[in-house]
């Protein structure tokens, strides 16, 4: 063992379970470019001011939990701790908005950072994917991104996500709402930490966790009833969509999300086999991040996806794989004129799509053959040196332990007809 070990807060993609996170973002991935959504890749750190920004001066994330570093040069660069905020700024840097057709659908997938305190399913370094369509002000498009989380969610197989959904008003109705909520908030019994925020983000506290608060605000006004005609018909609307198409939701008034720039449409998707950390994806619209950042309007709606929590999710609902194939044909050459054919079919499997291994270094037949076992392939390709005279191999079934002779110039179409 190394003197090193990975980050407090970090963990490392070690195989077999590796595999189960690349399942997971192609899923993800595959999703919404079935929707039209294109790959976008921005750098993982980005001006300091851009997060403090566009993720809000008054969130944990700014106050607590960035990774912010001064350069060589003396600027203040920031890990990102999150995804939205990088992407919009792409996206009108290199003007997307003004080039075609709105809204422009981008996806992405990478390395997210947070100085949290790390526990399950919480973590320093983390893994988002995220799509976000930009510049589109339609409950169409909020319903349909809902959609495809619920899709991905079931193509990897989970079944016990639930979607919470809340609507935050918008820059009409939000202002009167943050009002009464602020005046009824100050009435409460609460603590200094807690009595400043009901003066920086009053909706934040609707989020607290801890009991005693949370008997407090049985009474708290509801932002359903100070929603603006506007909001209260777009959420309607988000609202009968997702019901035609069939996706349950739960209305949570306390909604509110840990970041500061969404208006109107809020969800996350929680599961219950994760303990506290219980949200495996989180969304919403935020139609005023373009101009908090600098751009003109761009009316947008977005979500992004944990992966770590996603796949501890399916762990919990016993969906994870235990064995894990690694190569579909293993090459077991005995002697050195069977490695040099062998070397060449491997070669030509996998110039035809088939995966396929052999044994390096001097091995006996015996570890040769352990080794086939071990990487879970279903055939060996046994080659002897009195079966070479002949001009054949041996094709061994792994499971079954069947074996049949294989003429040389058969192989590869033996194998890739009994793989299909
Ligand atoms: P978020 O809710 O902060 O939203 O993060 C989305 C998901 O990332 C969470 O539901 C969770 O699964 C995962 N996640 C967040 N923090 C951690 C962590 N420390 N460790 C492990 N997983 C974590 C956003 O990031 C917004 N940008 C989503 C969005 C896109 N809104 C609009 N567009």
């Amino acid at each position: 063992m190394s003197t090193f070990r990975a980050p407090k807060g970090t963990f490392d993609l070690i195989p077999p379970s590796s595999a189960a996170f690349l399942a997971v973002r192609e899923a993800m991935s595959e999703t919404v470019r079935l929707a039209g959504y294109q790959y976008v890749e921005t750098p993982v750190f980005e001006d300091t001011a851009l997060f403090k920004r566009g993720v809000g001066e008054s969130t944990d994330i700014v106050t607590k939990e960035m990774y912010t570093f001064t350069t060589q040069g003396g600027d203040s660069v920031t890990l990102r701790p999150e995804g939205t905020a990088s992407v919009l700024r792409a996206a009108l840097q290199a003007n997307l908005h003004k080039a075609g057709q709105l809204p422009v659908k981008l996806y992405y997938s990478g390395s997210y950072f947070r100085y949290e305190k790390p526990q399950k399913g919480r973590y320093r370094h983390f893994s988002q994917v995220g799509a976000e369509a930009l510049g589109a002000e339609d409950p169409m498009l909020d319903a349909e991104l809902i959609l495809l989380a619920v899709e991905a969610y079931r193509r990897l197989g989970l079944r016990e996500v639930r979607l919470l959904l809340n609507t935050l008003g918008d820059r009409t109705c939000r202002p009167v709402y943050r009002a009464a909520l602020q005046e009824f908030l100050r009435g409460l019994d609460l603590d200094e930490e807690t009595r400043a925020r009901v003066e920086i983000n009053p909706l934040r506290v609707l989020d607290d966790k801890r009991p005693h608060v949370r008997a407090q605000l049985t009474d708290a006004p509801r932002i359903a009833d100070y929603l603006c005609e506007e909001c209260k018909a777009f959420h309607g609307e988000v609202r009968e969509l997702l019901t035609s198409a069939g996706v349950a939701f739960e209305d949570d008034p306390n909604l509110v999300r840990g970041l500061d720039y969404y208006t109107r449409t809020t969800f996350e998707f929680v599961h219950d086999g994760l303990g506290s950390q219980s949200a495996v994806g989180g969304g919403g619209r935020y139609d005023g991040l373009s101009e908090m950042i600098g751009g003109s309007a761009l009316p947008s709606v977005g979500w992004a996806l944990g992966v770590d929590r996603t796949v501890l999710a399916m762990e919990a609902e016993g969906l994870l794989a235990q064995e894990v194939s690694r190569v579909q044909v293993f090459a077991v050459p005995l002697g050195e004129q069977a490695r040099r054919l062998l070397f060449g079919v491997l070669g030509q499997l996998r110039a035809q799509g088939v995966s396929a291994d052999t044994v390096y270094g001097a091995r006996g037949l015996k570890a040769a053959m352990k080794a086939a076992d071990r990487s879970g392939a279903r055939y060996a390709l046994v080659a002897g040196e009195r079966d070479l005279a002949d001009n054949l191999v041996q094709l061994k079934d792994l499971v079954s332990g069947e074996q049949i002779p294989v003429a040389v110039a058969e192989i590869i179409p033996t194998i890739k007809e009994k793989l299909s």
